[in-house]
């Protein structure tokens, strides 16, 4: 079945990381999308034409927004063919335009994702060559039109990639540092926190600087795509840039000196990289960065947040990561009595020794990695007793 997408409102899907997906939905219906309804790593929603800009612009947990174009039942890959074949391609991509497809396959019937994209290519070209006489060319890395195949069992999807390069390359990291987290991961972790600037902000172990950094964009209402370049939707045919200047508009950063947002880290090289990241996407005014030892650090107010992402130790023998864990329990329940704190760590075991009692465990994924991310109220005074300690 094509899908009408000249319809004032269409179908698109928001991809997202697995445990994300609430946050996302509950921002894409702060932005006014309609039937918002949670899947798995994704969330399905309707809107317009300016939805579509406003998405990708504003959004801080989503990966991709896609724009469904067709839905078939197919039995082999003659059928995706034909499928494909149908789509009036002429209205999507210019003439000498260029195209990328990109697969996803999760299918008994159908094994090889790359197999789909050359049948799914084979169309489009096919179609171009009988229409034009000339066929169009692949550019996988920078696309006039990025199309993405989808086939779960015998069901097809073929969206049009409206963001092109993934919402997490936000456009302000120059710095990468050891293990940086995905911009996306960051703000979903800020989010779910519930942290929207109303007190003091601190990620203990910064490196790159990504957590401050997507916290001060959340608190100084600063678009999550406010900084890139470009997005997929710019080189679409049906492209309108009144329509993407007046989200532009819309949507401008509010800076606040008022949110105090702390980045520090032992290692003097990650906070030079969370400088330069800070100072690329001008918020150096708005996140004070240190070289500090968590271990030797104190609260400097009565209340606030904590959201680290301590080493997972890989290379490390476990033993002392346990030792590093229940240190950095002692410190957060020894210096920073009445804030909250967050941890995300793939060493479930280690957590175990922050010897502090969890009273959220989220699940969520570090690329490859599934982590925990954990939620501990850090009880001042005579809360002491509400704290666990683990036998190490
Ligand atoms: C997994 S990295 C954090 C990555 C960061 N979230 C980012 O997006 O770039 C862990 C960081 O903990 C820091 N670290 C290790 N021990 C520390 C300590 N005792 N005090 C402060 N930071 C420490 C390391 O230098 C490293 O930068």
């Amino acid at each position: 079945m094509q899908i009408n997408t000249s319809a004032d409102k269409f179908e698109m899907v928001a991809k997202t990381y697995f445990g994300l997906e609430k946050v996302l939905a509950r921002e894409l219906i702060n932005l006014g999308a309609a039937d918002v309804e949670v899947l798995n790593r994704a969330v399905r929603f309707k809107g317009d034409q300016l939805m579509l800009y406003r998405s990708n612009y504003c959004l801080r947990t989503a990966l991709r927004i896609l724009k469904p174009v067709l839905k078939a039942r197919i039995l082999n890959e003659k059928e995706l063919y034909d499928a494909v074949r149908e789509i009036k391609w002429s209205k999507l991509l210019k003439k000498d335009g260029t195209l990328a497809i990109d697969a996803m396959v999760k299918s008994k019937y159908f094994n090889n994702s790359l197999f789909i994209a050359q049948k799914a290519k084979d169309a489009i070209v096919d179609q171009y060559r009988d229409t034009y006489g000339i066929r169009p060319s692949v550019n996988k890395d920078n696309p006039d039109l990025l199309i993405n195949v989808h086939l779960t069992e015998r069901d097809l999807t073929v969206s049009l990639d409206s963001s092109g390069e993934s919402l997490h390359k936000r456009g302000y990291r120059v710095e990468n540092g050891d293990a940086p987290l995905s911009e996306v991961l960051a703000a979903g972790m800020i989010l779910l926190s519930g942290w929207s600037g109303n007190k003091p902000f601190y990620d203990l172990m910064c490196g790159s600087g990504t957590l401050p950094i997507e916290a001060a964009l959340i608190a100084h209402k600063v678009p999550g795509g406010y900084y890139r370049k470009n997005f997929g939707f710019e080189r679409w045919l049906d492209f309108r840039t009144d329509m993407f200047n007046k989200i532009k508009q819309e949507y401008k950063p509010q800076f606040n000196p008022i949110y105090v947002i702390h980045g520090m880290d032992i290692s003097h090289e990650a906070i030079i990289s969370s400088r330069r990241n800070a100072q690329q996407a001008g918020l150096s005014e708005y996140i004070r960065f240190s070289v500090c030892d968590l271990f030797k650090t104190i609260k400097s107010s009565e209340e606030g947040i904590i959201i680290i992402n301590p080493p997972y130790g890989e290379r490390i023998k476990q033993e002392d990561m346990y030792t590093f864990y229940k240190k950095i329990g002692d410190a957060l329940k020894n210096n920073y009595q009445g804030y909250d704190a967050w941890i995300l760590s793939s060493n479930k075991e280690a957590l175990k020794y922050v010897g502090l009692h969890a009273d959220k465990n989220i699940t969520l994924y570090n690329g490859q990695l599934e982590c925990r991310y954990s939620h501990f109220k850090l009880y001042a005074g005579s809360h002491k007793t509400k704290y666990l300690r683990n036998k190490a």
